[in-house]
């Protein structure tokens, strides 16, 4: 086992910690708030964001859409160019967040931003953000990734770098009040999903990741099981300390990683406009049937200490059965076709797609190839 872990941003946790940011920007920035689609002016955590700048400089870009796109975000890097911004505060979900990283890093680089997605600009230089999280799922609150869109070529594709981290985090848990219901399960699935990327390998002998892992998929798998307390402080709060966990560094640290089901993924949400989490929900089951022989030690592991299941040689193909009821039990579809997607070009055109995109061996092993992918979509059919 061998990693440096560091993970820089500060958490401001609990009912009300929206006031917070008042002391957590320098009052002597000039203040870009980023949001999306208004849900933030209906549930009343504009108003609280307003009230913690008063007095301040600030200004204000919305409409930073779901799977959030270069097209919108570079309008907002022109905003910081004409105003002199000089501190980002991303208002809302993953979307929303990972869309200010992006301008936070293109802010500072003078080529096309898209460089910094394709790879060709490396990103050591962003302005400093906060986020004010409503949607806990992603853990963009508090890591260095984000996940963005082009529009003109439909392509979705991942940056990450220590300079885009969040200076601070807000997570009030009652922004979960105003959350539909899909956003809430879609919310559970992806975080289960990060979970199981850095879990669900090959044994490692890691006792604190592995540990951990487990810890916050059996919370998910409860929460998924209370889903009917969704109301209570306690369930609001215990799902976005889970979700934020999930993907802040701490159980990826040392261990082997797959994310295979991520990037495939993204493909599919780039190419049919599927929500992120059920692109993972239709592949992850697929997937994993796919590479049992890879998994299996990890997956009866998960069997046995997260879904309570009795050993035996099957053990592991009842874990996947598991996780799939899982996702089944928040009516979050776990093939294709239960999303609308009947199209026999499928697996075809995602494999091309990933193979334009240089992931043509992915997984922990590298074991995922572009046959292999056409494979799990064709068993996610
Ligand atoms: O646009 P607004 O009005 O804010 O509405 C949003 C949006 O329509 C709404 N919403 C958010 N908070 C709400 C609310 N509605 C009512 N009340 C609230 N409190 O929910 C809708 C979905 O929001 P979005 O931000 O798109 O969802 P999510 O947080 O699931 O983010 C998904 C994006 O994150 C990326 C995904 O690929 C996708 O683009 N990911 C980012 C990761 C990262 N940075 O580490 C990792 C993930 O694996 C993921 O790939
Ligand atoms: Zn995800």
């Amino acid at each position: 086992m061998k990693f440096t872990y560091s993970n820089p941003t500060a958490l401001y946790f609990g009912q009300g910690k929206i006031a917070a940011i008042a002391k957590a920007i320098d009052p002597a920035k000039k203040v870009l708030v980023i949001y999306g689609g208004g849900s933030i002016k209906a549930n009343g955590v504009y108003d609280q964001v307003a009230a913690a700048l008063d007095g301040r400089q600030w200004l204000e870009f919305s409409g930073v859409e779901p799977n959030p796109t270069v097209e919108t975000l570079d309008k907002a890097v022109a905003l910081i160019r004409k105003e002199g911004v000089d501190f980002i505060l991303a208002v809302g979900g993953g979307s929303v967040i990972d869309g200010s990283k992006y301008v936070a890093a293109a802010a500072c680089y003078d080529g096309d931003g898209w460089d910094i997605l394709t790879g060709r600009h490396r990103v050591s230089q962003a302005l400093p953000l906060g986020a004010v999280l409503t949607l806990p799922a992603t853990g963009s609150e508090s890591n260095g990734g984000a996940v963005i869109t082009r529009k003109t070529t439909k392509e979705k594709l991942v940056f990450s770098s220590d300079a885009v981290f969040p200076r601070f985090a807000v997570l009030d848990p009652d922004v979960i009040k105003s959350l539909p219901e899909r956003q809430i399960a879609n919310g559970i699935v992806d975080a289960f999903v990060h979970v199981c990327e850095q879990y669900l390998t090959y044994p490692a002998k890691a006792w604190v990741q592995d540990g951990y892992a487990e810890v916050l998929l059996r919370n998910l798998a409860n929460l998924a099981t209370q889903f009917k307390e969704r109301d209570s402080d306690s369930w609001r709060a215990n799902f976005m300390w889970t979700a934020n966990q999930a993907l802040n560094g701490l159980i990826g640290a040392g261990v082997p990683q797959d994310w295979a089901t991520h990037m495939i993924g993204h493909e599919l949400t780039a190419r049919y406009g599927l929500d992120h989490a059920r692109t993972l929900a239709i592949v992850l089951p697929s997937l994993l049937r796919n590479q049992i022989e890879n998994k299996r030690v990890k997956l009866a592991q998960m069997g046995r200490n997260v879904f309570g299941l009795i050993p035996g040689l099957d053990l592991s193909e009842r874990a996947i059965a598991s996780i799939e009821d899982l996702f089944r039990s928040l009516d979050v579809p776990v093939r294709l076709s239960e999303a609308g997607i009947n199209d026999p070009e499928a697996a075809d055109a995602i494999s091309a797609a990933l193979r334009t995109h240089g992931m043509e061996k992915l997984g922990e092993r590298g074991a995922v190839t572009l046959e292999v992918v056409r494979d799990i979509l064709v068993g996610a059919a």
